[in-house]
């Protein structure tokens, strides 16, 4: 199993190991929003803050999309991310809504 602790809404989730992070947003009740879901809006920009090497490679489109300074940050598209082991900590800014 692997931990995934959501810092932006303070949310600790278990998960099996490889599972997309995209699968269990929604079940978990997490802010972190996604659109095209195929890594080519960037609405899912999502910050590894710990345990990079737990998550999956990084895509091409993410290549394609994230600048190369965002991607050495640990920015990730999150549509693209899968979390492999251990304990992954992620952060993002709050879309505002009305
Ligand atoms: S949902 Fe569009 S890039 Fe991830």
């Amino acid at each position: 199993m692997a931990r995934v602790f959501f810092q932006t809404d303070n949310v600790t989730h278990e998960v099996e190991d490889g599972t997309p992070l995209i699968d269990f947003c929604d079940e978990v009740g997490v802010s972190l929003s996604f659109g095209c879901t195929e890594g080519t809006c960037g609405v899912c920009e999502v910050t590894v803050v710990e345990g990079r090497e737990n998550v999956s490679r990084i895509t091409e489109e993410e290549k394609d999309y994230l600048l190369p300074e965002d991607l050495e940050g640990g920015m990730r598209l999150g549509c693209q991310v899968k979390i492999r082991k251990g304990n992954v900590t992620l952060n993002w800014k709050k879309v505002k809504t009305k």
